[in-house]
């Protein structure tokens, strides 16, 4: 288990470049295996997670070969997965198991899939009742955990109201119902990530859009060749994992950062619009599109943050980004309030709790709720250095050392080997543009 120490630093400067998104790499490895043909996949994610999804796609019989950053995934259509004789091992990822769950309700073979201690407490009923309802027999550990037993088979279409605004659900949905018989359509309470809908299209689905319903024609009867064709993409620089660093330039006030490449989808940029409305000194440049999704450089200086609350319908849309935020609280002028986020105890870990607990050993001032929590602005005090318990979570790890970079005295980040869930290099490359 390894510590990384944060000392206190001036600035940020220089340049960064966030990893491949970590979305849009599960989905792309997903269809790339369920493709007729050679895939090549580059600036694929370095997430330990998308890893965890090649692992599982071989498994199940597609030809996997890495080369760096590039990914050669073979497909043999989408009826040409076979049975794997060892159970999947989803790791830490929650996208690989609810993803896979989708694809593999659609298989006429049965498949046990797990994944670590984290994964083994996070709710799986919500994908399982509807690929339940589309026909698939799915056992699970009291009803809702991993292990899951999938035994998949024939599909039928539904209409599914989402009771949870979730791109998870969502995506295992229309990946069932790519093996379904006639149409399936999802609403969603609330707009989530549309990586799946623009990837399945981008791979040749049909897929259809009416307001918050999407719907995605299924193939059942057809032997399915060519149903999805083999690509040659570029993944987009991932966005949540650049957003510490946007968050660290804009904490320090002397600091001019540049970020490469990254991906500026509407549905996951929201963050950088609250940025902008916290008054921090953010800008996009050179924005360009590339196979449905949006992608420009940021160019981020220190500013005096105002701080805001998130409530609503906005928590799906910055759902990975609530812990930077929070843990920026005690910088900025008003605070940072989290409404209707109970979504945060059901993640790599209770964010919620996590999150409550560092900031007062760094001595913030914090009121935890059921649903968020309040963390009080500049003027209850100067953040301390402490000891971090990351609770085995990447962004709870990487929010910390940001919050340290500007507090007084050393911050210890423990196990802060888990940042490479999402961001392998995350500590390297923090080193390498700070200014003591
Ligand atoms: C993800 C969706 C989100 C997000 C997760 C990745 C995805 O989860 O928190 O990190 O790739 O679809 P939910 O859809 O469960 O909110």
């Amino acid at each position: 288990m390894k510590k990384e120490i944060i000392h206190a630093v001036k600035s940020l400067s220089g340049g960064v470049e966030p990893p491949g998104d970590k979305s849009i790499s599960h989905r792309y490895a997903m269809l790339g295996a369920l493709a007729d043909g050679a895939s090549e996949l580059r600036n694929f994610a370095a997430a330990r997670d998308c890893h965890s999804t090649l692992g599982c796609m071989k498994s199940l019989g597609a030809e996997v070969m890495v080369n760096g950053t590039t990914v050669q995934i073979t497909g043999h259509g989408l009826r040409g997965l076979r049975s794997s004789w060892r159970t999947l091992d989803a790791e830490n990822s929650g996208t690989t198991i609810r993803l896979l769950s989708g694809i593999l309700s659609g298989q006429q073979f049965t498949t046990k899939i797990t994944g670590d201690s984290s994964l083994q407490k996070r709710p799986m009923k919500r994908v399982v009742t509807p690929l339940r309802q589309m026909g698939a027999d799915i056992r699970a550990k009291d009803d809702n955990f991993p292990p899951l037993e999938i035994h998949g088979g024939k599909l039928q279409a539904i209409h599914y109201e989402m009771p949870v605004a979730s791109a998870q659900v969502k995506s295992a949905v229309l990946l069932a119902g790519l093996y379904a018989a006639g149409e399936t359509t999802v609403t969603e309470p609330a707009k989530t990530r549309d990586h799946t809908e623009l990837a399945l299209e981008e791979f040749g689905a049909s897929i259809h859009r009416k307001g918050r319903a999407i719907a995605i024609q299924g193939t059942a009867g057809s032997n399915g060749k060519g149903a999805l064709q083999a690509k040659s993409l570029d993944v987009p620089g991932d966005l949540s994992s650049a957003v510490f660093f946007v968050a660290a330039a804009s904490l320090l006030p002397d600091s001019d950062l540049f970020i490469g490449n990254v991906g500026l989808n509407p549905t996951r940029s929201a963050i950088l619009d609250f940025f902008t409305q916290m008054g921090a000194a953010v800008s996009v440049v050179n924005l360009v599109s590339k196979q449905g999704e949006l992608i420009g450089d940021l160019s981020v200086r220190g500013a005096q943050l105002k701080g805001g609350v998130i409530s609503g319908e906005l928590v799906p849309l910055l759902i990975d980004e609530l812990p930077m935020l929070a843990a920026l609280g005690p910088f900025t002028e008003q605070g940072i309030e989290i409404r209707d986020a109970q979504e945060l105890r059901v993640k790599e870990s209770d964010r919620i709790a996590a999150l409550a607990e560092n900031l007062k050993r760094m001595g913030a001032t914090v009121e935890e709720r059921p649903d968020g929590l309040r963390v009080e602005g500049r003027s209850a005090g100067k953040l301390h250095g402490a000891e971090i318990d990351p609770r085995g979570d990447h962004r709870i790890a990487m929010a910390f050392a940001v919050a340290g970079l500007a507090a007084t005295g050393d911050t210890v980040i423990l196990d802060a080997d888990c940042a490479a869930v999402s961001y392998p290099a995350f500590f390297t490359e923090l080193r390498r543009v700070s200014n003591s």
